[in-house]
């Protein structure tokens, strides 16, 4: 059996748990993987200065592969986000976030089942602002042609690899005349070249009404950056909340696949954090990396656990901890 190595970042607040849960219940699926741990953010700020070091990017370089634990970012001062960092130097311009309802997950609604594509280099999260003068600061949307035909030319492919019906580009071209405009030329440009996939437009602000009064009607939804972010949590809210989306990002050149929550310091180390949506990260990787049915293997396992009920974390109406959850998911993995 081949062996994959892959890069592994904890991360900071319950990532430490969520990765260790995680880690055992793929070991536990028959893949062999060799992990190379590497520390970000708060951590490594703090011994050397740098947030994002240089070793673990040329570790994710190697590997091509990385699962990533959520990273703190300091809210209005510090250092800039690891996360953004990441996407940026390693080029990860899709982040695609699958959300749908996982058996026995007590959620708003039973009918969910969409993709999130996102653009994840440009847009506000450029970061570049700047103070004009005392009392006044700027913050510049970068939105570029080359960006938004490269993520609308993502979302159709992965409509069509995957037999979904309908991409619709998200924005707000009524405010943004020329950013989103410019995104919105980009996506109905590729939108021409897939004829056979359904197109619309949605502003963003009717996006959320629709999404909350009836999620069904969508299925691939592709966006800049900030509106991605967003969306995504509100997505995440109609089918059990943050504990049960994974995510990837991917580049031409690599993946990292992480949860769409962050690093929960309001639970972090209580043993109280929910594995499953980094374990669904984890799925999204074992199919990238080929391992399918070790894939198809966890999704049953914990489809399994899910679906009993009885050793779910507090998130899901449950009493078991993060390892006892992971313990159930494994023993059933391995059934
Ligand atoms: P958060 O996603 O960490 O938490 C929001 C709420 O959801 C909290 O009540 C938390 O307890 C709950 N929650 C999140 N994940 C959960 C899980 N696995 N199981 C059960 N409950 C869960 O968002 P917040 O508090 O806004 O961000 C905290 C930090 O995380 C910030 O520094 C932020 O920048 C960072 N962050 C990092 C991300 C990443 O590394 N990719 C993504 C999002 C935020």
């Amino acid at each position: 059996m081949a062996t994959h190595t892959i890069t592994l970042i904890p991360g900071d607040g319950i990532g430490p748990e969520v990765t260790d849960a995680v880690l055992r219940i793929v070991e536990a699926s028959g893949v062999s993987v060799t992990w190379e741990r590497h520390d970000a953010g708060v951590v490594t700020f703090q011994r050397t200065g740098r947030a994002l070091p240089l070793e673990l990017l040329e570790s994710i370089k190697r590997n091509r592969v990385a699962l990533k634990g959520p990273v703190t970012t300091p809210i209005a001062e510090g250092f800039t986000s690891v996360n953004v960092g990441l996407r940026k130097a390693l080029d990860l311009f899709a982040n695609l976030r699958p959300v749908w309802n996982l058996p026995g997950v007590p959620a708003r609604y039973s009918n969910v089942d969409l993709v999130i594509v996102r653009e994840n280099t440009e847009d506000l999260y450029a970061g570049l602002e700047h103070q004009v003068i005392p009392g006044v600061v700027e913050s510049l949307k970068i939105i570029t042609e080359r960006a938004s035909t490269r993520i609308a030319q993502f979302a159709f492919a992965h409509a069509r690899r995957h037999g979904r019906k309908k991409v619709t580009a998200i924005h707000k071209a009524n405010i943004m005349k020329l950013s989103d405009g410019l995104f919105l030329e980009c996506a109905r440009a590729v939108a021409r070249e897939h004829a056979d996939i359904k197109y619309d437009e949605k502003i963003v602000d009717a996006t959320c009404m629709h999404l909350v009064m009836n999620p069904s009607q969508f299925d691939v939804l592709v966006m800049p950056n900030l509106y991605g972010d967003i969306v995504s949590d509100l997505c995440a809210g109609l089918v059990g909340g943050l504990g049960v989306v994974g995510s990837a990002n991917l580049g031409t050149e690599a993946a990292v696949f992480e949860a769409v929550h962050g690093s929960a310091p309001d639970i972090a180390g209580k043993g109280l954090a929910n594995p499953t949506a980094l374990l669904l990260s984890a799925v999204l990787m074992l199919r990238h990396l080929g391992e399918e049915p070790a894939a198809d293997r966890v999704m049953s396992g914990l489809g399994t656990v899910l679906t009993e009920g009885t050793q779910t974390t507090k998130d899901l109406g449950g009493t078991a901890s993060t390892q006892g959850f992971a313990d159930a998911v494994c023993r059933a993995v391995e059934a």
